[in-house]
């Protein structure tokens, strides 16, 4: 009989907690170098069509892919779906054969949060009105002061 041989799971790099930005965020736990891929997006594929249209609910973040479906992280999801927006990210958001992986756009230190771009695509023309509707508090010096697509 071969012997058994555990294998040891990596320490997980990053964590979920209390953010300055907002409610929960990611953090990094290690150091993450520039391109590395952190945490897929994942989460119940649905038509645009079906997806919930819960307003109030600020946690649900459904994230729209080529195929006109969008992810709803409210089932299947994990710890990507605290990830805060930032107008200075550090992670970008690619899609790749359906699935949303989240990358460092550059070098990441322990304890710095995870932030990528929300460049949130809304129905009507963007207003002042919608802008403070999705007011970004990221406080980057090059803040938008909103987290919609401008
Ligand atoms: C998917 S959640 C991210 C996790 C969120 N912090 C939480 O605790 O639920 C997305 C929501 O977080 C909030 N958020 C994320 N980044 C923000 C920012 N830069 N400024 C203001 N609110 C932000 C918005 O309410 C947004 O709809
Ligand atoms: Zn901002």
């Amino acid at each position: 009989m071969p012997k058994k041989t555990k294998t040891r799971k990596p320490a997980p790099r990053i964590e979920v907690r209390e953010s300055r930005v907002h409610g929960r965020g990611v953090y990094a736990t290690k150091p993450i170098p520039k391109g590395a891929r952190i945490i897929e997006y994942t989460g119940q594929r649905v038509p645009w069509e079906d997806a919930p249209d819960d307003e109030n609910n600020p946690h649900t973040f459904l994230f729209g892919l080529e195929s006109g479906k969008v992810i709803n992280p409210e089932i299947g999801g994990n710890d990507a779906r605290w990830i805060n927006h930032c107008c200075d990210p550090n992670c970008e958001a690619i899609e790749e054969d359906d699935r949303i992986f989240i990358y460092a756009m550059r070098h990441i230190e322990a304890g710095q949060e995870l932030f990528y771009d929300y460049a949130m695509e809304i129905d009507e023309p963007v207003t002042e009105e919608s802008k403070k509707e999705f007011a970004c508090q990221c406080g980057s010096s090059n803040c938008r002061g909103t987290m919609l697509s401008l």
